[in-house]
């Protein structure tokens, strides 16, 4: 016993040490190239409809749930709202010349759901419609291969008034958009992705409220939590069905998870985020059911699930996209069901303008923890950063962004060198956006928009990007 606690402790502080070379480096210099990936290495940008858009409430779009949240006081931080954004509606055909003229072949955008049905069922507005078949024409003109979401957290304003995602109707509803999307895009769009980061709107939307569509309680949660699983799965079915050679993923939000202490009870605390942060949504759609062993509330969520269930949550995705911003240092806390915490970065600690601590072994560690699932392919389908970009003189010079890129696609890289299949990376983000409950203040862009303007200037890290991958 003592010997198998000495032996944890062992581990978990070599994790430790591991990281703390990467971290007190700083900036690296190695240098790496898009060679090394191999040819056949997917490079993207990643964006989505509700952050780049604009066009509200023109050519017969419905309201989305963002729509709604955003136009309440006291949502968005700097009293913003997505109504503009950056007007990609109108602006796209520049916009992706832009992207072709920086050597990336690969873009990510996903559909607005109120823009192609209002109603969130039944009747479609062909303008709509049209603006995506214009978005993907141009997209395969210009040689950059369209990669299309199907849900990146714009729910219709009329679906959640009848519940949202914790309505199990959401699986009807969510069906009959995809089949939507697939037949009338599935001819020249090849790559699918379901959900957007389904921790993500799970949580922050139905669990804490400080996203759309601001709703609170734990009922609500789990019960969003399961439908979302269902439609998860139930989408890829659909993809496959309807789509010839799609090649199909959903997305997931990670962060690798560490104890702050060398305490057990640390231990048990990050496993517990782990659980909610990394495992819930991926471990149905393979078969395992949900995580409870951890984290015993979660059991709460059988309530919600009805016989038959467990078989319609399993879907064999062709890839799987992982999103990762920061790794997660943990500690027990009073948070009833959960009881772990967060523990700030220490002083000193390198942060992004979101807070958010660069710890690029952390993208290494959540690749290397994913690939012991049995999955085909990973692909990182957001990693990028916030820092405050100043114009000067007509440019941006962010070596803080640039140096950040190097160093998670080194560690990315390391991944894939040791057999892990991770055969892509996207960019987050294109064009600085509207950066959800943030406002327009945090800017991800590798190009920077002026938004009185919407002048796009590319950033240092932009023609990095651009040489890198020539
Ligand atoms: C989301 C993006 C978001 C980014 C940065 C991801 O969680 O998919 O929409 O802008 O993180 O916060």
């Amino acid at each position: 016993m003592v010997r198998l606690e000495f032996l944890k402790q062992l581990a978990v502080l070599s994790a430790i040490l591991k990281v703390a070379p990467a971290l007190a480096k700083g900036i690296t210099d190695t240098d790496i190239s898009r060679k090394v990936f191999g040819d056949d290495f997917f490079w993207g940008v990643a964006t989505s409809a509700y952050q780049i858009e604009g066009a509200w409430n023109i050519d017969g779009k419905g309201e989305s749930v963002w729509d709604r949240f955003s136009s309440k006081p006291g949502h968005i931080k700097d009293k913003s709202n997505g109504n503009e954004a950056i007007n990609f509606y109108h602006s796209y055909e520049a916009d992706l010349e832009l992207l072709k003229s920086l050597n990336f072949k690969n873009f990510r955008f996903s559909f607005s759901w109120a823009r192609l049905i209002p109603d969130g069922t039944g009747s479609v507005n062909e303008k709509g419609v049209d603006f995506y078949n214009r978005l993907i024409d141009k997209c395969l003109k210009l040689g950059i291969e369209p990669w299309a979401m199907l849900y990146h957290w714009d729910l219709p304003q009329v679906l959640e008034d009848r519940g949202g995602w914790a309505n199990r109707d959401i699986l009807g509803w969510f069906s009959e958009f995809t089949e939507f999307c697939t037949r009338r895009y599935g001819d020249r769009v090849k790559h699918w992705m379901v959900l957007n980061e389904p921790a993500g709107f799970t949580t922050l939307g139905y669990l804490s409220g400080i996203h759309a569509p601001n709703r609170t309680g734990i009922g609500k949660f789990l019960a969003s939590v399961h439908h979302a699983c269902l439609c998860q799965a139930e989408g890829g079915r659909i993809i496959r069905r309807n789509v010839n050679q799609g090649h199909i993923g959903t997305t997931f939000s990670c962060s690798h998870t560490e104890p702050y202490k060398l305490k057990d009870s640390h231990q048990r605390a990050a496993q517990r985020l782990d659980v909610v942060l990394n495992r819930l949504f991926i471990e149905p759609s393979l078969g395992m059911g949900y995580p409870y062993a951890e984290l015993p509330f979660l059991r709460k969520i059988e309530k919600y699930i009805d016989p038959g269930d467990q078989e319609k949550l399993k879907f064999d995705f062709d890839f799987i996209g992982l999103q990762n911003y920061f790794r997660v240092v943990t500690k027990p806390s009073l948070i009833p069901f959960i009881w772990a915490n967060r523990v700030k970065p220490e002083d000193g600690a390198e942060l992004t303008e979101m807070g958010w601590e660069v710890a690029p072994e952390g993208i290494y560690h959540i690749i290397k923890q994913f690939s012991k699932y049995p999955v085909k392919e990973i692909i990182v389908t957001e990693n990028g950063a916030a820092f405050p970009d100043q114009l000067i003189n007509g440019r941006i010079h962010d070596p803080q962004r640039i140096e950040f890129y190097k160093r998670y696609l080194q560690k990315i890289l390391k991944a894939k060198n040791e057999g892990v299949n991770v055969s892509g990376y996207f960019a987050w983000t294109f064009i600085d956006n509207f950066e959800w409950a943030e406002g327009y203040r945090p800017r991800f862009g590798i190009v920077y928009n002026n938004f009185s303007t919407q002048e796009r200037i590319i950033k240092d890290s932009g023609y990095w990007f651009r040489d890198f991958l020539k």
